[in-house]
């Protein structure tokens, strides 16, 4: 990856700072149903050593509290990974026709995921989207903004990136006459259980790094 994450600054305790530069909780969550944003907690099993994040070695991810709607951001190879569990409603808005004349590359032709999510959720599993969280622009980190009108009127839910404004849905398909060129890319990334996310791993005889994403 050519650019590189803004400066975070992750809220945690004093007695949590140890782990702080591995799990980043970046924004709130929107309850299923509702609008109001909550507090994610810290998942304390995720507490790799520092030299295995160093070499850029496959983080697992438990998912197993991870609400509808919700999203949890860890960090993979320096970079933070969006984790989103998306409701039915936010699945029914990615094939819409009003949506997808919006946006600049809707069925993800650029190379910016593996080919196991080059689909219309992009994703191996629909319910569950896993997305590098740098926008494609100059690097800065989006924030997540899932509820429907939030950012304009016709906005569908997403990711708006406080440095100039690019704008992604909740694929990380990118607007059209935003700054940024490409949709957010989709890591390599495989589920070791119904409830184990590991960000860095393919599926069997997959191929696909996080290199082969287009840059600007
Ligand atoms: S870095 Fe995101 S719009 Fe410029």
């Amino acid at each position: 990856m050519a650019s590189e994450a803004a400066p975070l600054e992750p809220q945690t305790t004093e007695a949590e700072a140890d782990r702080r530069d591995f799990i980043l909780i970046l924004t709130g969550a929107m309850a299923a149903g509702g609008a109001a944003a909550v507090a994610w907690p810290l998942i304390d099993q995720m507490e790799p050593a520092s030299d295995v994040l160093a070499a850029g070695s496959p983080v697992t991810v438990d998912i197993s509290k991870l609400s509808a709607g919700q999203q949890i951001v860890v960090l993979w190879r320096s970079n933070p990974i969006f984790v989103v569990r998306r409701t039915p409603q936010m699945l029914a808005e990615l094939t819409k026709p009003s949506l997808l004349n919006r946006l600049r590359d809707p069925d993800s032709k650029v190379k910016q995921q593996p080919s196991y999510a080059q689909n219309w959720s992009r994703a191996l599993k629909p319910e569950y989207l896993v997305l590098v969280g740098v926008c494609t622009h100059l690097g800065c980190v989006p924030g997540f903004q899932p509820a429907p009108g939030s950012v304009s009127p016709d906005w569908p839910g997403g990711w708006l990136c406080p440095c100039h404004g690019s704008k992604y849905d909740l694929a990380g398909r990118v607007f059209q006459s935003v700054p940024a060129p490409y949709n957010l890319p989709v890591p390599p990334y495989d589920y070791e259980s119904d409830t184990q996310l590991v960000v860095g791993r393919n599926p069997p005889n997959e191929t696909f790094a996080i290199s082969d994403v287009v840059t600007i």
